[in-house]
């Protein structure tokens, strides 16, 4: 396998993770500094953003934590603007933060529906809006979406519905913003054991997964870290408005 971690693909370059602290977020974050970024990781819980950002800094890497919810437009903006102000630009926004409960249809709450669509889908929405203020060279923008955005999940509608309206707003934004040399993709996982998968599903339907999948494993944090830092960089110059999925094969296994 090609150990991209010795690349410096990101030297200069300023970048910005929602959801940073932990997961997937954590991974994109640790890889984008490894290879040379300066990452703002930007997280709902500050005191979890700040940890990350110390073990960034004291792995010889650069990084600004900051705290805020993703569903508020100002908490994109400020880190942006922060990050522009500090490091002179922007050139990778990777909206990564979701909050995610699965449920009955009958159980949604008004609460739990405003959450995931303001996590979820508004803070893309937002996340966008502020790259295209402020990536003034250019930029890319990765959304992370999910397997969910190709399958019928159950007890999962609104994930499902709002990771496939990801998939909408990475299309469009892709055809909007190319002209200014904005590129937005997308990266569906599958299964990657983190703690907001815990939270959702229990052991035996792990097992379930587990066999339904292709490659017949679960997904790292590295694994989905690759498919969006591949994005990020100029290796992928002329792909916008794609989803790549990584995800063992899942969303290909009819039974
Ligand atoms: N883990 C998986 O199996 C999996 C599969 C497919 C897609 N995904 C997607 O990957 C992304 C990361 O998932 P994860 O499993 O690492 O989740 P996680 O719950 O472990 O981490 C999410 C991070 O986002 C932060 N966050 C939550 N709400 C926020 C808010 N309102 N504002 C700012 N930060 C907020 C949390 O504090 C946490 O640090 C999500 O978009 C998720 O839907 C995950």
């Amino acid at each position: 396998m090609k150990d991209n971690t010795m690349n410096k693909r990101f030297e200069g370059r300023v970048a910005l993770v929602t959801g940073g602290a932990r997961g997937i977020g954590r991974g994109v974050v640790n890889q984008l500094a490894r290879e040379g970024a300066v990452v703002g990781i930007l997280d709902l819980k500050l005191d979890l953003a700040e940890a990350a950002a110390r073990e960034v800094i004291a792995a010889g890497g650069q990084a600004m934590a900051f705290g805020g919810d993703v569903a508020q437009r100002a908490t994109l903006a400020d880190a942006a603007a922060a990050l522009k102000a500090r490091h002179g630009r922007l050139d990778v926004l990777v909206n990564n933060a979701m909050w995610v409960r699965y449920g009955a249809i009958s159980d949604i709450s008004a609460e739990a529906l405003q959450r995931m669509v303001g996590t979820g889908f508004f803070s893309v929405v937002w996340g966008i809006q502020v790259a295209a203020e402020h990536m003034t060279e250019g930029g890319s923008v990765v959304n992370v979406a999910s397997a969910a955005a190709f399958l019928g999940i159950p007890q999962a509608m609104i994930y499902c519905g709002v990771k496939s309206g990801v998939l909408g707003l990475t299309r469009s934004a892709a055809v909007d913003l190319g002209p200014k040399g904005i590129r937005v993709n997308a990266v569906a996982p599958g299964s990657v054991p983190t703690e907001g998968v815990s939270i959702n599903v229990d052991a035996s339907m792990v097992e379930k997964r587990i066999a339904k999948t292709p490659m017949r494993r679960l997904g790292t944090v590295q694994d989905i870290a690759s498919a969006v830092c591949y994005l990020a960089s100029s290796e992928s110059d002329w792909v916008t408005g794609e989803c790549i999925k990584v995800d063992g094969g899942v969303t290909h296994a009819f039974l």
